[in-house]
């Protein structure tokens, strides 16, 4: 039996399966801090605590001593920063943080080649930029750094001991030489960075560690279980899905949102924000449009308005879609396809009219066209979209599927098991490392469980364009 954990922003997910069914699961949930407009962060002793107790609730129906070895995912780009003993010197900054714009503006003119290098301009949410904003506004912490880890690296050191990553948490630094498969030294040098900082690299299945006692003591879980790399969120919500093999693609709707498309190369597209990262396997590299607020924005909604997420989405069903506002969901910025750490959301339009299911109607449509955006900025350097499947806590709804489908005009399928796509992903790491799978076998792909295909007679096609023109029209604004 295989254990997947996954780091998520607002919760940590823990799943037990054999690589192909779900046995038990858990989560516990986590919360951000955001002390200042545009900063977001977490304590890395929280992720701990979250994964303790999600795995002691998992321990009430599944024994935990049938787990035979561990795959870890994560939210990427998160700064870790510990010190030499291993101690954490501050909160995590985490993926959708804005504070270090300036720095990536530094960055872009130091190293003019850096897109081409690390797949992607640098934007305040990733790594390196963040290292940066630490040595010029907490100099005396910069100065005591001595590693620098990703989420669920910090939580494999609480479980193994060791400092290691993998080729597709660490494409999301801004380090990582996407092609050599390696951190670039150019880069990390300006970036206010020791490359003597940075964890040692490992494939997605290769054993980093063992379960220490302490751990084991712990998490209930037993000492000397093999630990594998893993690999960052959307590199292991692809292995869930067998998107390990070229042309295979899916979308998440999580916190975040991706389109995420397997290639056997690597094809840096920079310029439109589109990520060329390394993924966790050996060989294989992807493209995927990443968006900062995902489903996000409907979780907000529903916080504003004291209902559940599921509440708002079945209000948005019953809006008049004659009548909706335009709603820009970009309440932590935008990633792809605008690279705008300064734009923020915006309701337009508003009637005396307008009722609560008009904002919900508004507020889901966004989500579906930031698919649309998605797929419109990959461009010319995808020739076919493939057939997409969704994962994630918003692909249980769908009306909001349907959406996407008829905003892309792409079949949208869900299969089995796409809540837990990432931790799924994981655990597949993990049974390839001891042997119980080959990676050939990440290719296989869970069973289909509904599909949803381009609706014409829902008529988005003006709405989106009154979106993408508001955008056009607030862009700069702040
Ligand atoms: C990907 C991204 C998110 C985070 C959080 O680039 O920023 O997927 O990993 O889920």
């Amino acid at each position: 039996m295989f254990l997947g954990i996954d780091i998520g922003t607002s919760a940590v997910k823990v799943i037990c399966t054999d690589g192909t069914e779900i046995f038990a699961s858990a989560s516990a949930d986590l919360t951000v801090q955001s002390p200042h407009s545009g900063w977001s962060e977490q304590d890395p002793q929280a992720w701990w605590t979250a994964t303790c107790h999600a795995l002691a609730e998992m321990g009430r129906t599944q024994p935990l001593a049938a787990i035979t070895a561990i795959g870890l995912s994560g939210q990427m780009h998160g700064a870790v920063l510990l010190d030499a003993r291993h101690d954490v010197l501050r909160p995590a900054i985490l993926w959708n943080d804005s504070r270090s714009i300036e720095e990536c503006a530094y960055l872009r003119e130091a190293v003019p080649e850096i897109g081409a290098i690390s797949g992607i301009l640098p934007l305040p949410g990733f790594t390196a930029p963040k290292l940066m904003w630490v040595a010029r506004h907490e100099p005396d912490l910069h100065s005591r750094i001595a590693h620098v880890l990703l989420p669920k690296d910090y939580i494999g050191l609480r479980l193994h001991g060791g400092v290691a990553t993998d080729p597709s948490d660490a494409a999301g630094t801004l380090w990582l030489d996407q092609a050599a498969r390696d951190w670039s030294s150019v880069i990390a040098e300006a970036s206010a960075t020791d490359p003597d900082w940075l964890p040692r690299l490992a494939d997605g299945q290769e054993v980093v560690g063992q379960v220490t006692r302490q751990a084991a003591i712990e998490t209930g879980l037993r000492a000397g279980i093999p630990v594998v790399a893993g690999g960052g969120d959307a590199a292991t919500g692809a292995v869930s899905l067998g998107a390990t093999e070229a042309g295979r693609g899916f979308i998440s709707l999580g916190t975040s949102g991706q389109l995420f498309v397997a290639g056997e190369a690597y094809h840096p597209n920079p310029d439109r924000f589109v990520h060329a990262f390394a993924h966790t396997v050996p060989d294989r590299w992807y493209q995927m449009a990443a968006m900062l607020n995902g489903a996000r924005p409907i979780a907000w909604l529903a916080g504003q308005l004291g209902v559940s997420a599921a509440e708002v989405v079945a209000l948005a069903e019953r809006a008049d879609p004659s009548r909706v506002p335009t709603f820009l969901p970009y309440l932590t910025g935008e990633r792809s396809p605008h690279g705008d750490p300064h734009i923020r959301a915006v309701f337009f339009g508003l009637e005396d009219s307008t009722d609560r299911a008009a904002l919900c109607r508004a507020v889901v449509e966004a989500v579906a066209f930031t698919f649309a955006d998605a797929v419109q900025s990959f461009g010319d350097t995808l020739r076919d979209l493939p057939h997409l499947s969704a994962i994630g806590g918003g692909s249980r709804s769908p009306f909001l599927l349907q959406l996407i489908a008829s905003a892309t005009g792409t079949t949208i399928a869900r299969t089995t098991g796409s809540d837990a796509g990432p931790a799924m992903g994981a655990a597949r790491l993990a049974a390839c490392g001891v042997g119980a799978m080959h990676l050939s076998d990440l290719g296989r792909q869970p069973t289909l469980s509904d599909r949803f295909d381009p609706d014409p007679s829902q008529a988005l096609d003006e709405r989106l364009e009154r979106y993408r023109g508001l955008y056009r029209t607030l862009k700069g604004f702040a």
